[in-house]
């Protein structure tokens, strides 16, 4: 249904069918966050929310795409993409600039490109698009499709291109997704299980309403703090870092890093022991864990705020909710809640109804599905 709407609309743009449509999921982070650029544990799914991107090669070095979202045309060749900096097809561009930086040849192509996410709501609209992008190079390019290469790429394109320090999370989890099961990544090698999901559990995505912008926000002095963290206690990075570690060195760390290396220890210990209880389907546990790490990101790592630490108490106090966290990079955005199936639209109801009359802002819920990674079809 999606790619056949996507199909007419190139058809009206430029005038032939498409020879394919590549498909670039977003994300929903169930635990484990700040913790990838900290080589630590992160456990994502792919989503069934995608980007899609109709396309067929061209002849030449050009890229035309037209974006549906933004009703914007952007037109640019592989050879000079100095100018295209910003905005959606600064994506494009960067993913082909990390290719050609790879030494990969490229071919130009026409597309247009759709979102079925909403910006800035945390499920990762960026790595998405950047994924489809990928897929569409590599595919007109004849370029073999590795997904975890593709997500490093992609992991390039956006801190080089840019310009946002982000880690490997999102680009893997759209990259190496798999239907029905949530990807338990270990940042430092970048090694994954696929943990199965439990088919009473409903994944609910509670959009606050309220907007991020990550490359001005404060993710970046975030991760500098943790690596500032890391030099103090004279280590690779946090997650070489225990919590006896930490109390040992305590007078040698400034405020603020002493909580910032405090949420990143225990949020690592509370992924591992979350994916453990997933695959051995105890949502109770699980659903403990990801209260804890929304309180951890709150007081240690502030990067919650008061809308959101309203909605994931809400979403907490809910009898059809494991479990809820803010999701994502922070400073405004989703929580995400892990709820009975059943009563996972009751829930959404509910808790947005109540979210209202506390803060007047209007949230938005997505109840979605662990999907499989960036895909084809042609
Ligand atoms: C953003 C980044 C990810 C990750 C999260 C926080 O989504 O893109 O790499 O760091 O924030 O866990």
């Amino acid at each position: 249904m999606q790619t056949e709407s996507l199909q007419r609309s190139f058809r009206q743009v430029f005038g032939a069918a498409p020879s394919g449509v590549a498909r670039g999921p977003g994300r929903v982070n169930l635990i484990g966050e700040h913790t990838d650029y900290n080589q630590g544990f992160v456990l994502p799914m792919a989503i069934d929310l995608a980007v899609h991107i109709a396309f067929r090669p061209r002849g030449d070095s050009r890229v035309r795409a037209q974006s549906l979202d933004f009703d914007q045309r952007s037109e640019f060749d592989l050879q000079d993409l100095s100018s295209v900096r910003s905005g959606w097809p600064a994506y494009l561009a960067g993913v082909a600039w990390a290719l050609q930086d790879e030494g990969v040849v490229l071919t130009g192509w026409e597309g247009v490109v759709r979102s079925q996410l909403p910006v800035g709501s945390g499920l990762s609209s960026s790595a998405a698009v950047q994924m489809a992008a990928a897929r569409v190079f590599a595919a007109v390019s004849g370029l073999e499709w590795e997904p975890a290469r593709m997500a490093r790429l992609v992991q390039r394109a956006e801190n080089e291109w840019v310009g946002v320090r982000c880690g490997i999370m999102d680009m893997l989890a759209s990259a190496c997704g798999r239907r029905g099961r949530a990807l338990l990544i270990d940042c430092l090698d970048l090694s994954r299980d696929h943990v199965r999901m439990p088919g009473s559990a409903a994944v609910v995505v509670l959009d606050s309403g309220t907007r991020r912008e990550l490359s001005l926000s404060g993710y970046n002095d975030r991760r500098a703090e943790c690596e500032a963290a890391a030099r103090v206690l004279g280590i690779p990075s946090l997650r070489y870092a225990s919590l006896a570690d930490l109390h040992l060195r305590r007078d040698d760390l400034a405020a603020p890093l002493y909580q910032r290396a405090r949420h990143v220890i225990t949020e690592n210990q509370r992924t591992l022991e979350a994916a453990a209880w997933l695959q051995a389907g105890d949502l109770t546990r699980f659903g403990q864990a990801m209260n804890a790490s929304h309180a951890s990101l709150r007081d240690d790592f502030q990067v919650s705020t008061p809308e959101l630490d309203s909605l994931a108490a809400l979403a907490q106090r809910h009898p059809a909710c494991h479990g809820a966290r803010m999701m994502g990079g922070g400073f405004g955005g989703s929580v995400v809640c892990l709820a009975e199936r059943g009563g996972s639209r009751k829930l959404a109801r509910e808790v947005l109804e109540a979210y209202q009359q506390l803060t007047g802002r209007e949230g938005n819920a997505i109840v979605s599905r662990a999907a499989d990674g960036a895909s084809l079809y042609v």
